[in-house]
């Protein structure tokens, strides 16, 4: 009997050692509350994103003391696009400080194009309340017989953290993404995808798509409708007083 006393007795002292562990443990980490809203501006073949990140905790104080990094990434599917050339002048003119992941074709219409990602890179100075203005461009899409609409899904933007201190930790199991360390994408670092507040729904944006069908019906029109211009203009140019 006193063994499996001693068996019991022990088994409980261990449990209460790994429960005091685990407490301990997390009472380590650091709980990081963020709200993020998107707002999509604008309506046709080109949008703006916006996205204001608020950290509700920890204070904004103890916050910049961890030094820890926040990142957005934005899965971009082929419906749309990021123009290289328009983020790149937004970094150089420090507004956005970005980096483009995958090839993107500018010119391709929606079902020749490929799906790509964009970091942004949040600035840690103004975090307790960050806003952030990305542009995107609605590809063409495959011209049907009917005309109309288009739906283009937009997805949520995943939240990255990354804490160069090894002490810090951040609660919760955000899933483990290699991403660059920041907009100048010379280093990876290993970044936790962070679950975040998201104060908005999940969209579509809707984008006119092409009737290829009128197109020389289109052109004909407009080259009568140049030509009567021209016509009306110079018939009151010549009967004008000089
Ligand atoms: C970050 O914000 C601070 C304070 O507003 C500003 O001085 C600094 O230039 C910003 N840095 C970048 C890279 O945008
Ligand atoms: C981050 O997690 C969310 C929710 O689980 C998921 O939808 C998203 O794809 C993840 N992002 C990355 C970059 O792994």
């Amino acid at each position: 009997m006193s063994i499996l006393d001693t068996a019991i007795t022990s088994a409980i002292l261990y449990l209460v050692f790994l429960q005091d562990y685990c407490i301990s443990n997390d009472s380590e980490c650091l709980t990081l509350d963020i709200s993020i809203t998107q707002k999509v501006e604008y309506e046709g073949f080109h949008r703006d994103i916006k996205w204001l990140v608020e950290i509700l905790h920890p204070s904004k104080e103890s916050w910049l003391s961890l030094s820890c990094n926040l990142a957005l990434r934005l899965d971009i599917s082929s419906g749309m696009f990021v123009n290289p050339d328009e983020v790149a002048d937004l970094k150089r003119m420090g507004k956005l400080l970005t980096y483009v992941d995958g090839n993107v074709d500018v010119e391709a219409a929606a079902h020749e194009a490929t799906e790509h990602s964009i970091y942004v890179y949040l600035n840690n100075s103004q975090i307790d309340k960050l806003s952030v203005k990305l542009p995107v461009h609605l590809r063409y899409q495959r011209s049907q017989i009917t005309g109309g609409y288009g739906k283009i899904p937009l997805a949520k933007p995943s939240l990255l953290t990354w804490c160069p201190a090894n002490d810090t930790k951040i609660c919760g199991r955000g899933l483990k993404v290699e991403a660059p360390c920041d907009a100048e994408a010379l280093t990876l670092c290993v970044w936790k995808n962070q679950t975040y507040q998201a104060l908005f729904d999940e969209v579509e944006l809707f984008v006119p798509v092409g009737d290829l069908d009128d197109y020389p019906l289109v052109s004909i029109v407009t080259l009568l409708l140049g030509c009567a211009g021209c016509i009306y203009i110079l018939s009151v140019l010549s009967t004008a007083p000089l």
